[in-house]
């Protein structure tokens, strides 16, 4: 069986990447074979390929029975339709969409759900045989904290009291390769939540006894959080994240489902197991270079970084 991953340098599609190297043929698309290579589990598996262009996808998915969809760009939909329309026309059957949760709340009407909403339902309307993977907040975005903590031993985030049911982003990967590997797991969308609703100050409390010294939290205003992400950032996408938070501060993220024991038949990770595994990041610059090399895209940003796609 042949398997076609997009996303296969980032945080998901890396480990999906892992998961399924030793026992199926894959084709990871990136713009970049070089730096890709680095970061995949084996030789002559990348394919250059760019998300604008479909010849360059139809060639990529030739062959292809399956396809991981995980796509960047709120600001772009034209991705997806790309995506597909290559799949098609390379006889790829079944595409296993990385979406995000928030599409199932009809108050989350911001610009990054709205844009994960509409790529579903070109997903749908496809034709393909499809599984969609819904995700609360990857885990991994605490990376976005390595330094802070480090130098200052702080973590700031706005509205650090309310909750996230976030999801180890392991195993989001995990149910990407079943869905991608398995027809029971045909036209179904799973809700990926953690095992428990944690706020930010839990995070660093947790992280704080993983590290065996002190991390606090610090408050942002809204002006302050909306600056940072002003900063990195277009300002649609600043306003989306504003949006989101606001929803998480109402309460609207902290249910947890049952999607990743139906996925792949064992209970989520915890943060605190998730914060063991990348504890040194929180340690050294030097470790989180090498050690989550391969769970976070590090060299480049991609177009839109990982703290952008956290409306979920
Ligand atoms: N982070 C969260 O909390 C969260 C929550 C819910 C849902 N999601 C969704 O999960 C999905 C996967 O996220 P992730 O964290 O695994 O991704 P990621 O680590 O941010 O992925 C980085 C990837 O982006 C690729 N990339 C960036 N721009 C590209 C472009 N223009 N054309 C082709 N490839 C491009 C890079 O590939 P190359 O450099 O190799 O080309 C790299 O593999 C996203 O759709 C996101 O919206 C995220």
């Amino acid at each position: 069986m042949r398997i076609a991953l997009t996303g296969a340098t980032g945080t998901v599609g890396g480990q999906v990447a892992r998961l399924l190297a030793p026992r199926y043929d894959l084709s990871c698309l990136t713009r970049s074979p070089e730096r890709a290579a680095a970061r995949l589990p084996g030789p002559g598996l990348t394919v250059e390929t760019d998300l604008d262009d479909i010849s360059s996808l139809t060639r990529a998915l030739a062959g292809a029975d399956a396809l991981l969809a995980v796509t960047f760009d709120p600001l772009r939909d034209t991705h997806d339709e790309h995506l597909l329309t290559a799949a098609r026309r390379a006889g790829v059957r079944h595409v296993v969409k990385v979406s995000a949760l928030a599409v199932a709340d009809p108050g989350a009407q911001d610009a990054i759900t709205r844009w994960q909403r509409a790529c579903e339902e070109r997903v749908r309307a496809s034709g393909l045989s499809w599984t969609l993977l819904r995700p609360r907040a990857f885990m991994s975005n605490c990376l976005d904290w390595t330094r802070s903590v480090r130098e200052e031993g702080v973590v700031r985030t706005l509205h650090g009291s309310s909750a996230n049911s976030c999801v180890d982003p392991r195993d989001v990967a995990a149910a990407a390769a079943r869905a991608l590997t398995s027809p029971a797991c045909a036209g179904r969308a799973y809700a990926l939540t953690g095992p428990a609703p944690l706020s930010a100050r839990q995070q660093a409390a947790q992280l704080a006894e993983v590290l065996g010294r002190p991390v606090r939290h610090e408050e942002l205003t809204e002006a302050e959080a909306l600056a940072r992400w002003r900063a990195r950032y277009p300002d649609a996408l600043a306003a989306a994240l504003l949006e989101s938070a606001d929803r998480q501060a109402r309460g609207a993220k902290s249910a947890v489902d049952h999607g990743v024991r139906e996925a792949i038949g064992r209970e989520p990770g915890t943060f605190r197991a998730w914060a063991r595994r990348h504890g040194a990041a929180f340690r050294t610059e030097e470790a989180e270079a090498v050690g989550n090399a391969v769970e976070k895209a590090a060299e480049k940003p991609p177009a839109v970084p990982v703290e952008a796609q956290t409306s979920a």
